[in-house]
């Protein structure tokens, strides 16, 4: 069974390539996920195992989704079924497919959030206050029973217009402009945040480890972060690599990928601890990190031309909401995808259920922060039980079963063939790969999993 390309984005270029793929790797999840989650589990020695992680596992799990989508030459949902037909593997793509659809729900709220920052900064509200204030001028949002509702509309429409258009000439030809505009901006602001008074304090958090603080949750959040940005281990991945075309080099596009989206990671923990620490900000104050302390940094750093100030803030929500479209657009994709290939719907179809069905669950999820509040389980939200699910059990579930699919049920010279297109490039690394892939990925994984779960000492 092979997909009907003709019908669906192809990237042209191996520059188109790389950018989709890192468009949908750079997002929320290194500027709003990446601190919180490096402020919730202490700092340094969380982002030191969250680089191994990167590096042992997120690389040859990238490569091996790669190997998986243009290889099939259909998404994710499809995949399994065309590499091993009749066999129980489709369900991995399946597992794959609803994990995306549920990140995007939620994913979606925290984009709306953007939304209404913009807003708000673009009217000049955004001003003029302490960290306290900004705690509750964004706590009153939050709460409030239509606004995040209204922005999580927007962007889900927003999201929809751009898949049902095809992601080939609005993504690549925007993602050409607003990738390294998003990049100058962060370094700027990191700059600022390390000159802020007392910012010492956040720049030791952030690289001075203390390895007594870490435990199987610390490591499993590590892994989770790291397969959550770099957007592997649910076929976001696979399905994009089924519209490259056979010139793209996977080691070279995994590589740029990896290298982007960490670098934007650390630099987004620069902008955030340095000026959290300087005005008293918890670091562990959890997904609302970012939203009350990057309006003091902005007011504090450019205090003395508020001009620049009211241009930086209002510049860095509009990159940060293109960010995570670039994202959203790479989860619907997969869904989208899914839906049109299995019941051969028309793309507009596709596109319009998984729209209707992602607002319900964003719907939801905003609401738990609000007035559903003491709906949840176990102490968490709704919204924190979807997080909580997707990114530190079902990715590292999806991870563990895609080493494995790809480092025993491929046939070695298939994996190989792809990785080297055809045999014109020079692997030397593919034993390393191969192994990691069969041996290191699914033992690392699984024993970490064990440990979690209290099979294991
Ligand atoms: N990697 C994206 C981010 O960091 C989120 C994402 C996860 C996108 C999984 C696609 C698939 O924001």
């Amino acid at each position: 069974m092979r997909y009907d390309s003709s019908s669906r984005a192809s990237f042209g270029s191996k520059l188109g390539a790389i950018l989709a793929a890192a468009g949908s790797a750079v997002g929320l999840g290194n500027i709003w996920r990446f601190p919180y989650e490096t402020g919730n589990h202490g700092g340094a020695a969380f982002i030191v195992i969250y680089m191994v992680c990167v590096v042992l596992l997120g690389l040859p799990l990238m490569l091996a989704e790669f190997t998986i989508g243009r290889r099939s030459h259909a998404s994710t949902g499809q995949a399994f079924e065309v590499l091993r037909p009749g066999s129980l593997w489709r369900w991995v793509g399946y597992m794959g497919v609803l994990t995306g659809f549920l990140i995007l729900g939620y994913y979606s709220v925290v984009a709306g959030w953007t939304l209404e920052y913009i807003y708000q900064s673009g009217v000049g509200n955004l001003h003029g206050m302490d960290a306290a204030g900004y705690d509750a001028q964004f706590a009153a949002f939050e709460t409030h029973p239509f606004r995040p509702l209204l922005w999580l509309g927007v962007f889900m429409l927003l999201t929809h217009f751009i898949i049902i258009r095809g992601v080939k000439e609005g993504i690549e030809r925007y993602s050409k402009i607003m990738m390294p505009a998003l990049f100058i901006l962060i370094m700027l602001l990191a700059c600022c945040s390390i000159l802020l008074p007392g910012a010492e304090k956040g720049i030791r958090f952030l690289f001075q480890p203390d390895f007594t603080k870490v435990n199987t949750q610390v490591i499993i959040s590590a892994m989770g972060q790291a397969f959550f940005s770099l957007s592997i281990a649910m076929g976001c991945l696979s399905t994009y690599a089924s519209y490259f075309d056979q010139q793209v080099k996977f080691g070279h596009v995994a590589l740029s990928v990896a290298g982007i989206d960490s670098l934007v990671a650390i630099l987004s923990g620069l902008i955030i601890f340095p000026a959290a620490f300087s005005v008293g900000i918890q670091p562990d104050s959890g997904p609302k990190l970012i939203f009350i302390t990057l309006p003091v940094v902005f007011q504090e750093a450019f205090h003395a031309v508020p001009v620049l100030a009211y241009l930086f803030s209002v510049a860095f929500y509009v990159l940060l909401a293109l960010a995570a479209l670039t994202s959203t657009i790479s989860l619907h994709e997969v869904s989208t995808a899914f839906l049109q290939e299995k019941l051969k719907l028309r793309r507009v179809t596709a596109a319009r259920f998984i729209t209707m069905g992602a607002f319900l669950i964003g719907v939801v999820s905003s609401l738990s922060l609000g007035i559903w509040k003491g709906v949840g389980w176990g102490g968490m939200t709704i919204f924190d039980c979807l997080d909580y699910f997707t990114a530190k059990i079902m990715l590292p579930v999806g991870g563990l079963l895609t080493a494995i699919f790809v480092g025993w049920m491929m046939q070695r010279v298939w994996v190989k063939d792809e990785l080297s297109n055809y045999g014109t490039l020079h692997t030397p690394y593919f034993g390393v790969y191969h192994f990691i892939l069969r041996y290191l990925a699914p033992i690392g994984i699984g024993l970490i999993f064990l440990k979690e779960i209290g099979l294991l000492g």
